[in-house]
Protein backbone atom coordinates (compact mmCIF):
# COMPACT_ATOMS: atom_id res chain seq x y z
CA UNK A 1 0.00 0.00 0.00
CA UNK A 2 2.68 1.96 0.83
CA UNK A 3 4.33 1.86 -2.07
CA UNK A 4 1.67 1.94 -4.58
CA UNK A 5 0.81 5.41 -3.07
CA UNK A 6 4.32 7.03 -3.01
CA UNK A 7 4.55 6.40 -7.17
CA UNK A 8 1.38 7.74 -7.23
CA UNK A 9 2.27 10.40 -4.94
CA UNK A 10 5.38 11.22 -7.41
CA UNK A 11 3.46 10.85 -11.11
CA UNK A 12 1.07 13.84 -9.59
CA UNK A 13 3.98 15.90 -8.23
CA UNK A 14 4.98 15.73 -11.79
CA UNK A 15 1.91 15.98 -13.43
CA UNK A 16 1.12 19.15 -11.16
CA UNK A 17 4.40 21.51 -11.84
CA UNK A 18 4.38 20.41 -15.58
CA UNK A 19 0.44 21.59 -15.42
CA UNK A 20 1.27 24.94 -17.41
CA UNK A 21 -1.24 27.88 -15.34
CA UNK A 22 -2.10 29.88 -17.85
CA UNK A 23 -1.93 28.11 -21.11
CA UNK A 24 -4.46 29.70 -23.63
CA UNK A 25 -7.03 27.21 -23.19
CA UNK A 26 -6.67 26.73 -19.72
CA UNK A 27 -9.64 26.32 -17.55
CA UNK A 28 -10.39 28.25 -14.28
CA UNK A 29 -7.81 28.20 -12.31
CA UNK A 30 -8.73 26.63 -8.65
CA UNK A 31 -6.43 25.82 -5.65
CA UNK A 32 -6.83 22.92 -2.88
CA UNK A 33 -6.22 23.58 0.71
CA UNK A 34 -6.37 19.64 1.85
CA UNK A 35 -6.20 19.34 5.60
CA UNK A 36 -7.10 15.83 6.69
CA UNK A 37 -10.48 14.16 7.09
CA UNK A 38 -12.16 10.78 6.06
CA UNK A 39 -12.07 12.12 2.58
CA UNK A 40 -8.21 11.34 2.73
CA UNK A 41 -8.85 8.65 4.93
CA UNK A 42 -7.49 5.50 4.71
CA UNK A 43 -8.15 1.54 6.10
CA UNK A 44 -6.97 -1.98 5.08
CA UNK A 45 -10.47 -3.02 4.97
CA UNK A 46 -12.64 -1.51 1.81
CA UNK A 47 -15.84 -1.91 4.29
CA UNK A 48 -14.59 -0.33 6.92
CA UNK A 49 -16.59 2.85 6.75
CA UNK A 50 -16.43 3.54 10.60
CA UNK A 51 -13.03 2.31 11.89
CA UNK A 52 -10.74 4.35 9.54
CA UNK A 53 -7.90 6.65 10.37
CA UNK A 54 -8.96 9.79 8.90
CA UNK A 55 -6.30 12.23 7.29
CA UNK A 56 -3.62 9.42 5.79
CA UNK A 57 -3.17 10.40 2.38
CA UNK A 58 -1.71 13.66 0.50
CA UNK A 59 -2.68 15.89 -1.44
CA UNK A 60 -1.21 15.11 -5.02
CA UNK A 61 -2.97 10.92 -4.24
CA UNK A 62 -6.36 13.23 -4.11
CA UNK A 63 -6.11 14.75 -7.07
CA UNK A 64 -4.52 11.97 -8.63
CA UNK A 65 -7.59 10.08 -7.91
CA UNK A 66 -9.75 12.05 -10.13
CA UNK A 67 -8.29 12.75 -13.06
CA UNK A 68 -11.70 14.48 -14.35
CA UNK A 69 -10.55 17.67 -12.03
CA UNK A 70 -8.39 18.52 -15.68
CA UNK A 71 -12.02 18.93 -17.19
CA UNK A 72 -13.36 21.47 -15.25
CA UNK A 73 -10.54 23.44 -13.92
CA UNK A 74 -6.26 23.83 -13.70
CA UNK A 75 -5.83 22.71 -10.22
CA UNK A 76 -2.91 22.75 -7.85
CA UNK A 77 -2.88 21.43 -4.74
CA UNK A 78 -0.89 22.55 -1.01
CA UNK A 79 -1.28 20.06 2.03
CA UNK A 80 -1.70 22.62 5.29
CA UNK A 81 -2.80 19.78 7.31
CA UNK A 82 -3.40 15.99 7.69
CA UNK A 83 -5.51 15.61 10.62
CA UNK A 84 -8.90 13.92 11.99
CA UNK A 85 -11.17 17.22 12.34
CA UNK A 86 -11.92 16.76 15.51
CA UNK A 87 -8.01 17.86 16.17
CA UNK A 88 -9.09 21.23 14.13
CA UNK A 89 -7.55 24.70 15.97
CA UNK A 90 -7.99 28.52 15.61
CA UNK A 91 -3.72 28.57 14.61
CA UNK A 92 -4.52 26.42 11.86
CA UNK A 93 -7.78 28.31 10.83
CA UNK A 94 -6.09 31.85 11.37
CA UNK A 95 -3.33 30.14 8.87
CA UNK A 96 -6.13 28.96 6.22
CA UNK A 97 -7.83 31.82 5.91
CA UNK A 98 -5.16 34.30 5.77
CA UNK A 99 -3.55 32.05 2.79
CA UNK A 100 -7.03 32.34 0.72
CA UNK A 101 -7.53 36.33 1.22
CA UNK A 102 -3.81 36.62 -0.01
CA UNK A 103 -4.29 33.64 -2.72
CA UNK A 104 -7.33 35.76 -3.54
CA UNK A 105 -5.54 38.94 -4.38
CA UNK A 106 -4.30 37.08 -7.59
CA UNK A 107 -6.49 37.90 -9.97
CA UNK A 108 -5.85 34.56 -12.40
CA UNK A 109 -7.10 32.49 -9.27
CA UNK A 110 -10.71 32.07 -9.68
CA UNK A 111 -11.80 29.75 -6.14
CA UNK A 112 -10.73 27.57 -3.96
CA UNK A 113 -11.50 24.44 -2.11
CA UNK A 114 -10.61 23.20 1.03
CA UNK A 115 -10.71 19.40 1.68
CA UNK A 116 -11.74 18.97 5.52
CA UNK A 117 -13.04 16.26 8.05
CA UNK A 118 -16.41 16.47 8.02
CA UNK A 119 -16.91 16.15 11.97
CA UNK A 120 -15.97 19.92 12.46
CA UNK A 121 -16.23 21.18 8.83
CA UNK A 122 -19.44 23.38 9.42
CA UNK A 123 -17.15 25.49 11.94
CA UNK A 124 -14.05 25.73 9.77
CA UNK A 125 -16.57 26.40 6.78
CA UNK A 126 -18.66 29.54 9.50
CA UNK A 127 -15.06 30.61 10.54
CA UNK A 128 -14.05 31.07 6.53
CA UNK A 129 -17.69 32.37 5.59
CA UNK A 130 -17.08 35.26 8.31
CA UNK A 131 -12.80 36.14 7.43
CA UNK A 132 -12.41 35.34 4.06
CA UNK A 133 -13.09 38.97 2.33
CA UNK A 134 -13.78 38.31 -1.41
CA UNK A 135 -16.49 37.35 -3.92
CA UNK A 136 -14.55 34.31 -5.11
CA UNK A 137 -16.16 31.51 -4.05
CA UNK A 138 -14.71 29.24 -1.53
CA UNK A 139 -15.82 25.49 -1.03
CA UNK A 140 -15.37 23.25 1.56
CA UNK A 141 -15.63 19.26 1.04
CA UNK A 142 -15.54 16.67 2.75
CA UNK A 143 -16.45 12.63 2.53
CA UNK A 144 -18.44 10.30 4.95
CA UNK A 145 -16.68 7.12 3.35
CA UNK A 146 -12.82 6.49 3.63
CA UNK A 147 -11.22 6.61 -0.16
CA UNK A 148 -10.14 2.61 0.54
CA UNK A 149 -13.99 2.00 0.84
CA UNK A 150 -16.24 0.28 -1.64
CA UNK A 151 -18.15 3.36 -2.97
CA UNK A 152 -16.09 6.35 -1.28
CA UNK A 153 -17.61 9.67 -1.94
CA UNK A 154 -14.60 11.88 -1.78
CA UNK A 155 -13.63 11.85 -5.43
CA UNK A 156 -17.10 12.55 -6.81
CA UNK A 157 -17.54 15.30 -4.04
CA UNK A 158 -14.32 16.82 -5.15
CA UNK A 159 -14.82 17.20 -8.55
CA UNK A 160 -18.33 18.66 -7.94
CA UNK A 161 -16.46 20.77 -5.57
CA UNK A 162 -13.99 21.99 -8.04
CA UNK A 163 -16.34 22.15 -10.62
CA UNK A 164 -18.06 24.95 -8.28
CA UNK A 165 -14.82 27.10 -7.36
CA UNK A 166 -13.99 27.06 -11.41
CA UNK A 167 -18.11 27.86 -12.12
CA UNK A 168 -18.74 31.66 -12.34
CA UNK A 169 -22.10 31.45 -10.64
CA UNK A 170 -20.49 30.41 -7.68
CA UNK A 171 -19.24 34.01 -6.93
CA UNK A 172 -20.86 35.90 -4.27
CA UNK A 173 -22.23 33.14 -2.53
CA UNK A 174 -19.45 33.41 0.58
CA UNK A 175 -18.49 29.84 1.54
CA UNK A 176 -20.45 26.91 0.33
CA UNK A 177 -20.27 23.37 1.68
CA UNK A 178 -20.14 20.56 -1.08
CA UNK A 179 -21.21 17.28 -0.14
CA UNK A 180 -23.65 14.31 -1.51
CA UNK A 181 -24.58 16.25 -4.98
CA UNK A 182 -25.71 19.35 -2.56
CA UNK A 183 -24.25 22.92 -2.58
CA UNK A 184 -25.56 24.46 1.42
CA UNK A 185 -24.49 27.90 2.57
CA UNK A 186 -21.72 27.62 5.05
CA UNK A 187 -23.65 30.30 7.62
CA UNK A 188 -26.56 28.06 7.77
CA UNK A 189 -25.25 23.99 7.58
CA UNK A 190 -24.54 21.79 10.01
CA UNK A 191 -23.77 17.74 10.09
CA UNK A 192 -27.15 16.08 11.35
CA UNK A 193 -25.92 12.47 11.04
CA UNK A 194 -22.96 10.72 12.01
CA UNK A 195 -22.62 7.90 9.61
CA UNK A 196 -24.45 8.72 6.21
CA UNK A 197 -23.42 10.77 3.32
CA UNK A 198 -26.30 13.21 3.20
CA UNK A 199 -25.27 14.71 6.58
CA UNK A 200 -24.81 18.24 5.83
CA UNK A 201 -28.40 20.20 5.96
CA UNK A 202 -29.29 23.14 7.09
CA UNK A 203 -33.03 22.05 8.73
CA UNK A 204 -35.08 26.03 8.17
CA UNK A 205 -32.63 27.77 5.21
CA UNK A 206 -32.43 24.47 3.15
CA UNK A 207 -29.98 24.55 0.32
CA UNK A 208 -28.22 26.73 -2.12
CA UNK A 209 -28.62 24.15 -5.26
CA UNK A 210 -27.43 21.16 -6.11
CA UNK A 211 -25.60 19.44 -9.21
CA UNK A 212 -26.69 18.03 -12.81
CA UNK A 213 -23.63 15.52 -13.55
CA UNK A 214 -21.09 17.33 -12.19
CA UNK A 215 -22.05 20.81 -12.88
CA UNK A 216 -23.64 22.99 -10.30
CA UNK A 217 -27.36 24.17 -10.32
CA UNK A 218 -28.76 26.99 -7.92
CA UNK A 219 -32.40 27.80 -7.12
CA UNK A 220 -31.45 31.43 -6.87
CA UNK A 221 -29.37 34.23 -7.66
CA UNK A 222 -26.60 35.07 -5.35
CA UNK A 223 -27.97 36.31 -1.75
CA UNK A 224 -26.38 37.34 1.30
CA UNK A 225 -27.96 35.75 4.59
CA UNK A 226 -29.48 38.57 6.85
CA UNK A 227 -27.23 40.28 9.05
CA UNK A 228 -23.77 38.66 7.73
CA UNK A 229 -20.84 40.09 9.77
CA UNK A 230 -17.40 40.03 8.65
CA UNK A 231 -13.96 40.37 10.51
CA UNK A 232 -10.51 40.72 9.61
CA UNK A 233 -8.20 38.60 11.02
CA UNK A 234 -5.11 39.45 9.35
CA UNK A 235 -3.25 40.63 12.26
CA UNK A 236 -4.54 38.07 14.56
CA UNK A 237 -2.50 35.12 15.75
CA UNK A 238 -4.39 33.89 17.90
CA UNK A 239 -8.34 34.30 19.53
CA UNK A 240 -9.95 34.45 22.80
CA UNK A 241 -11.32 31.26 24.33
CA UNK A 242 -14.42 30.62 24.28
CA UNK A 243 -16.48 27.64 25.49
CA UNK A 244 -19.51 25.47 25.27
CA UNK A 245 -21.59 24.09 28.11
CA UNK A 246 -24.45 21.77 27.74
CA UNK A 247 -27.33 22.49 29.20
CA UNK A 248 -29.48 19.86 31.51
CA UNK A 249 -31.92 19.06 34.36
CA UNK A 250 -29.86 19.45 37.43
CA UNK A 251 -27.71 21.34 35.97
CA UNK A 252 -25.69 24.23 38.54
CA UNK A 253 -22.89 26.96 37.83
CA UNK A 254 -20.06 24.89 38.78
CA UNK A 255 -19.09 24.70 35.49
CA UNK A 256 -19.80 27.97 34.29
CA UNK A 257 -17.14 28.88 37.43
CA UNK A 258 -14.68 26.58 36.87
CA UNK A 259 -14.71 28.02 32.24
CA UNK A 260 -13.65 31.43 33.83
CA UNK A 261 -10.77 30.26 36.21
CA UNK A 262 -9.73 28.16 33.48
CA UNK A 263 -9.65 31.73 31.23
CA UNK A 264 -12.46 31.66 29.08
CA UNK A 265 -13.10 35.47 27.60
CA UNK A 266 -17.11 34.04 26.52
CA UNK A 267 -19.17 31.53 27.32
CA UNK A 268 -21.97 29.29 24.88
CA UNK A 269 -24.28 27.50 26.73
CA UNK A 270 -26.52 24.42 24.52
CA UNK A 271 -29.38 25.43 26.19
CA UNK A 272 -32.67 23.45 26.31
CA UNK A 273 -35.58 25.02 23.82
CA UNK A 274 -35.42 28.73 23.49
CA UNK A 275 -32.27 29.01 24.80
CA UNK A 276 -33.51 28.31 28.50
CA UNK A 277 -31.59 27.74 31.10
CA UNK A 278 -32.02 26.07 34.73
CA UNK A 279 -32.81 28.58 37.22
CA UNK A 280 -30.10 28.44 39.68
CA UNK A 281 -27.92 29.33 37.07
CA UNK A 282 -29.51 32.39 36.47
CA UNK A 283 -27.38 34.59 39.00
CA UNK A 284 -24.23 33.35 38.18
CA UNK A 285 -24.65 34.39 34.28
CA UNK A 286 -26.22 37.22 35.36
CA UNK A 287 -22.82 38.65 37.04
CA UNK A 288 -20.78 37.42 34.20
CA UNK A 289 -22.65 39.51 31.95
CA UNK A 290 -22.21 42.91 33.97
CA UNK A 291 -18.16 41.54 34.15
CA UNK A 292 -18.48 42.16 30.69
CA UNK A 293 -18.06 38.14 29.79
CA UNK A 294 -20.66 37.62 27.32
CA UNK A 295 -22.97 34.38 27.87
CA UNK A 296 -24.64 33.44 24.68
CA UNK A 297 -27.54 30.91 25.19
CA UNK A 298 -28.07 29.08 21.99
CA UNK A 299 -29.82 25.63 21.96
CA UNK A 300 -29.37 21.74 22.06
CA UNK A 301 -32.17 21.21 19.97
CA UNK A 302 -30.43 21.46 16.31
CA UNK A 303 -32.43 24.40 15.04
CA UNK A 304 -34.71 26.88 15.07
CA UNK A 305 -34.16 30.85 16.81
CA UNK A 306 -32.92 31.72 20.09
CA UNK A 307 -34.24 35.13 21.29
CA UNK A 308 -32.77 37.67 23.72
CA UNK A 309 -33.82 37.21 27.39
CA UNK A 310 -32.88 38.92 30.74
CA UNK A 311 -30.06 36.27 31.48
CA UNK A 312 -27.75 36.06 28.62
CA UNK A 313 -27.73 36.88 24.96
CA UNK A 314 -29.96 34.79 22.52
CA UNK A 315 -27.71 33.13 19.37
CA UNK A 316 -30.07 33.39 16.89
CA UNK A 317 -29.90 30.95 14.46
CA UNK A 318 -26.36 30.26 15.62
CA UNK A 319 -25.65 26.68 17.02
CA UNK A 320 -23.64 26.42 19.96
CA UNK A 321 -20.55 25.76 17.86
CA UNK A 322 -21.26 28.38 15.25
CA UNK A 323 -21.61 31.14 18.02
CA UNK A 324 -18.44 29.79 19.54
CA UNK A 325 -17.13 30.53 16.77
CA UNK A 326 -19.02 34.12 16.26
CA UNK A 327 -17.87 35.21 19.92
CA UNK A 328 -14.11 34.41 19.19
CA UNK A 329 -14.11 36.74 16.55
CA UNK A 330 -16.32 39.29 17.92
CA UNK A 331 -14.36 39.58 21.30
CA UNK A 332 -11.17 39.76 18.84
CA UNK A 333 -12.66 42.72 17.21
CA UNK A 334 -12.96 44.13 20.24
CA UNK A 335 -16.73 44.26 19.93
CA UNK A 336 -18.80 45.82 22.74
CA UNK A 337 -21.51 44.24 24.80
CA UNK A 338 -24.16 45.79 22.18
CA UNK A 339 -22.30 45.18 18.81
CA UNK A 340 -21.98 41.40 20.28
CA UNK A 341 -26.12 41.29 20.83
CA UNK A 342 -26.24 42.30 17.44
CA UNK A 343 -24.29 40.55 15.62
CA UNK A 344 -26.47 37.54 17.17
CA UNK A 345 -29.51 39.31 16.83
CA UNK A 346 -29.03 39.20 13.22
CA UNK A 347 -30.96 42.19 12.17
CA UNK A 348 -29.25 44.21 9.19
C1 LIG B 1 -13.04 13.89 10.62
O1 LIG B 1 -13.87 14.77 10.84
O2 LIG B 1 -11.85 14.14 10.43
C2 LIG B 1 -13.44 12.46 10.62
C3 LIG B 1 -14.83 12.24 10.13
C4 LIG B 1 -15.06 12.65 8.72
O3 LIG B 1 -14.28 13.29 8.04
O4 LIG B 1 -16.15 12.29 8.22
Amino acid sequence: MAVRFASVFLGAALALSASPLFAADAKPSVVIYATGGTIAGSSASSTDTTDYDAGKLGIETLIKAVPELSQVATVTGEQLANMPSQDMDQKTLLKLSKMINEKFKDPAVHGVVVTHGTDTLEETAFFLDLTVNSKKPVVIVGAMRPATAVGADGPMNLLEAVSLAANDKANGRGTMVVLNDRISSAFYATKTNSTTPDTFRAAEQGYLGGFVGITPRFYYSPAIPTGKMSFDVSKEESLPKVVILYSYQDQDSALLDAAIKDGAKGIVIAGMGNGSIPTRTKATVKKLMEQGIPVIRSTRTGSGFVSKKEEGIGSGFFSPQKSRILLSLALASGADMAAIERYFGMVE
